[in-house]
């Protein structure tokens, strides 16, 4: 049957590379954005202008786009900086290896840092990024995640604000990723364990 909108219908053809179901909703938009508000609210309370937040990317652009703007609202404009870590290679398994991908840090002596990352799985990417700022001769390095998987934990590391703590489930939507997909669902789900096995 001839169809007139052949864009729109090729669309619905193709499938879903998100495949977003199977992802189990577990906090919705409303939810995030509340717990956001909150840790901005306890941010606010303990840091004063001027703070540097380093948003670790990728996972945490999203998390990071909505804190700093509750910030705003609650009378804080810190500066914002990048740090890109990588220690999973498109799998579910952190190598334990984290490596700086692109620029390091440039000077930050006597700042006070807020680390932004998406969640707190292993512990060994802000562990990592901790010492890095530290190095970079950081004043005082705090921690801030969306979510904590407390059971996971293989490094000591504790972070000082947590939205969400979970177990240990593999979770994605909000910015975070299974190999690059589903960085873009408006919520955070549990990614089906049989997601993980078919092929893109
Ligand atoms: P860690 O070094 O093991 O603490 O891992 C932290 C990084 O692993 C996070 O910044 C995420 O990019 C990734 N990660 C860990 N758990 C999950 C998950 O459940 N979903 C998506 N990414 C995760
Ligand atoms: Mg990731």
């Amino acid at each position: 049957m001839a169809t007139e909108n052949t864009a729109a219908s090729d669309a619905m053809a193709r499938p879903d590379r998100n495949q977003a179901e199977n992802v189990q909703p577990l906090f919705g938009e409303r939810e995030i954005a509340a717990r956001v508000e909150a840790i901005a609210a306890s941010i606010a309370a303990d840091f004063a202008d001027p703070f540097l937040i380093v948003i670790a990317l990728k996972g945490a652009f999203v998390f990071a786009a909505d804190l700093v703007r509750a910030l705003s609202r609650h009378g804080r404009h810190p500066e914002i900086s990048f740090l890109r870590l990588s220690s999973y290679a498109d799998s579910t398994r952190s190598s334990g290896d984290v490596r700086v991908v692109g620029d390091a840090p440039q000077d930050l002596t006597g700042q006070r840092v807020l680390i932004l990352d998406d969640i707190l799985d292993t512990g060994r990417t802000l562990q990592r990024a901790r010492t890095i700022l530290a190095g970079a001769g950081a004043a005082e390095v705090r921690l801030c995640v969306l979510l904590d998987k407390p059971a996971r934990r293989e490094v000591d590391v504790t972070a000082d604000y947590v939205g969400f703590s979970i177990d240990d489930v593999f979770v994605v939507g909000y910015g975070l990723d299974y190999a690059e997909r589903f960085r873009t669902l408006p919520y955070i789900g549990a990614l089906a364990a049989k997601a993980k096995t078919e092929p893109d």
